[in-house]
């Protein structure tokens, strides 16, 4: 049997009507029986700062980075700010992808969606995220892409979403993402066997 698929869900936006957070939710209700999505909130996270990093992890980024480290894949719902990545989000990365080459985003699997109210759904900031997971050495879910534009016509006024297009878009990229981890972990396990 398969196991079933722990994916933790990391909104880039604190905005208590986000859409992002509305999308993670969204997520949560749409995903396949074979994949569990818990939450990150990211509210807590402090400055990354190397001098504090020095004396040892805040309390809640040593939480987060134990979140990360227990889950089987990443996903990651995030709005675009000025064209890349909202500090929120990037500062967060920064934190879990210490220490370097031995972080726990290390081979993590991800997948990423994203709302904006502008035409181009944060496909810039997506390009920007994956800089980010090569750096890491993640492995991204390149497809599907999730891609909102125009944020406010694809959920209703209690955060809903309500685009069928996108739901369906979703599930897909849930079961890709499943497929997608276990792909690589029969691949590791090869790999640990010879
Ligand atoms: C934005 N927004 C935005 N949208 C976009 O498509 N491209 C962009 O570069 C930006 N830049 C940007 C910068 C800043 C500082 C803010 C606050 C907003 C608009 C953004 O898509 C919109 O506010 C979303 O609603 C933000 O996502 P949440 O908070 O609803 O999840």
């Amino acid at each position: 049997m398969v196991k079933r698929l722990k994916v933790l869900g990391i909104a880039g936006s604190l905005r208590h009507a986000s859409y992002n957070k509305a999308l993670l939710r969204a997520a949560i209700k749409l995903a396949p029986d074979s994949v569990e999505i818990t939450t990150f909130d990211l509210a807590d996270i402090p400055l990354y700062n190397q001098d504090i990093e020095d004396q040892g992890d805040p309390e809640p980024v040593k939480s987060f980075k134990q979140a990360i480290a227990k889950a089987d894949a990443l996903l990651i719902c995030t709005p675009e700010y000025n064209y890349s990545i909202p500090g929120v989000m990037k500062n967060a990365l920064d934190w879990a992808s210490r220490p370097a080459a031995s972080s726990v985003l290390d081979e993590k699997p991800v997948a990423v969606m994203g709302a904006s109210t502008g035409p181009f759904g944060t496909a810039r900031c997506q390009m920007a995220l994956y800089n980010i997971f090569s750096s890491s050495n993640m492995h991204p879910l390149n497809f599907p892409q999730i891609l909102i534009a125009e944020a406010d016509k694809k959920f209703d006024d209690s955060g809903q979403l309500t685009d069928e297009r996108t739901r369906k878009l979703i599930r897909d990229t849930l079961e890709a993402l499943a497929e997608w981890t276990h792909m690589l972990h029969r691949g590791k396990n090869a790999r640990d066997d010879t």
